[in-house]
């Protein structure tokens, strides 16, 4: 897909700089054409040594570098490439983008494009939260600069939360669909279709601190998303809290309860293509306290639950608004297939995904799953183990060849 591709890369300072070396090389093994651009804060955590083996190329460092500029000038530089990456970006480098500054070679060169430019955040919490910052992001989001993460978790100060610069895998996923949406072709067969997709798990108070979850990552739901954008689709991501980076090119509704997941799901309607792949709490407590429950009363508390909504069965059975292709997936310990078709039949959907979830197959939170999928007529197909990349991808390729023949 992104063979012959050619991309200027920019690395500017922070420690996850040492992760665009791997996005190096996996955009190498993918047979694109790097050519990278070391700020003076990225090479304090990359040596252009190490950049210049990975690209096979110069690593371009000065603005005012004679040398540089009699063997290719910055606005070549800028112009050459069908994409500019920035990983990491940092905030310094994302407010000179979005003030205009050209001070060095990096934002100059950032200045002076005339190609698509796609961002990854790295920084610290506080920083990334900064009003500042969040607007530096949605200034630039507006002027069409792409962006892939950043995603939450430990952080490499020592603090935890948003900040941390989206894994190659995934900046290389975001590469891709910014390449393509630019791109014609069969690839693209979603052109036109409006996707629904639920993710993650679902958060139910039981007070204003406390509530029940579930282990779900949100990889699956995110990664089907993703792929859905990538064939071309418009795409909502309706998520409950995951760590996951927001895919490119998708519309994200952050929500925390069921009820809450409903209405975002009602409220993005009409779709073509709804996929339930959100793990969601099938109780929430009828009565959560407004305050915080005490340790000192009665013993623990009693508390009394109450069913929640079930999305995907509401979805597939809307009377006016149905999406007319609804999935959703089934996560079984045994006889893996009679209860996916039992569930298909019960929830009223397309087709369901169902993978076996039984002790020691690490799905939750982990990168590979087994599917097999039930469809519209009751078929089976099973897929090969394979990773949720790859389940998304299939899958949307799976959409697409649906109504491609006539559905
Ligand atoms: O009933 P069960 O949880 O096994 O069904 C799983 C499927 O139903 C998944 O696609 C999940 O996203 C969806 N679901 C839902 N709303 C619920 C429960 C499950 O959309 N309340």
């Amino acid at each position: 897909m992104l063979d012959g591709k050619r991309i200027l890369l920019i690395v500017s300072g922070g420690i996850a700089a040492y992760k665009s070396l791997v996005l190096v090389r996996r955009l190498r093994e993918s047979g694109v054409a790097v050519r990278a651009i070391l700020t003076a804060g990225g090479a304090a955590f990359v040596t252009p040594l190490s950049l210049a083996a990975l690209t096979e190329g110069k690593v371009y460092q000065d603005l005012f570098s004679l040398t540089d500029e009699s063997e290719m000038g910055h606005i070549r530089l800028s112009r050459e490439a069908d994409l500019v990456v920035v990983a990491p970006a940092t905030a310094d480098l994302m407010a000179k983008m979005a003030a205009g500054l050209a001070d060095d070679l990096a934002s100059t060169a950032l200045l002076a494009t005339d190609k698509p430019v796609l961002i990854a955040p790295a920084m610290n919490i506080e920083m990334w939260s900064h009003a500042a910052t969040q607007a530096n992001v949605g200034l630039l989001a507006r002027r069409g600069v792409l962006r892939v993460g950043p995603g939450a978790g430990e952080l490499a100060c020592g603090e935890t939360g948003a900040g941390r610069m989206a894994e190659p895998e995934e900046i290389m996923l975001a590469i891709e669909a910014a390449l393509m949406g630019r791109a014609a072709g069969d690839d693209r067969a979603l052109i036109g279709k409006r996707a629904v997709v639920t993710s993650g798990p679902t958060w139910e108070p039981i007070d204003p601190v406390r509530y029940i979850a579930n282990r779900s990552s949100g990889k699956q739901g995110h990664a089907i998303a993703s792929a859905l954008a990538r064939h071309g689709a418009e795409v909502v991501l309706v998520t409950g809290p995951t760590h996951e980076p927001d895919p490119a090119h998708v519309s994200m509704r952050r929500i925390e309860t069921a009820r809450e997941m409903l209405d975002a799901c009602m409220d993005a309607l009409p779709a073509d293509i709804a996929v339930c792949a959100a793990a969601v709490a099938d109780w929430r407590v009828r009565a959560a306290a407004s305050e915080k429950l005490k340790k000192d009363g009665d013993g623990p508390p009693a508390l009394e639950l109450a069913e929640n909504p079930d999305i995907l069965h509401r979805l597939a059975t809307l009377e006016n608004r149905r999406p007319p292709l609804v999935i959703g997936f089934a996560a079984e310990t045994e006889h893996v297939v009679a209860h996916a078709r039992e569930k298909r039949r019960r929830k009223g959907c397309d087709w369901i995904l169902a993978n076996d979830v039984s002790p020691g197959t690490d799905i939750f939170g982990g990168e590979h799953n087994t599917i097999h999928l039930v469809d519209e007529r009751d078929r089976v197909e099973d897929w090969p183990p394979t990773d949720k990349v790859e389940v998304a991808d299939r899958l949307a390729r799976r959409i697409a060849g649906h109504f491609a023949a006539g559905a």
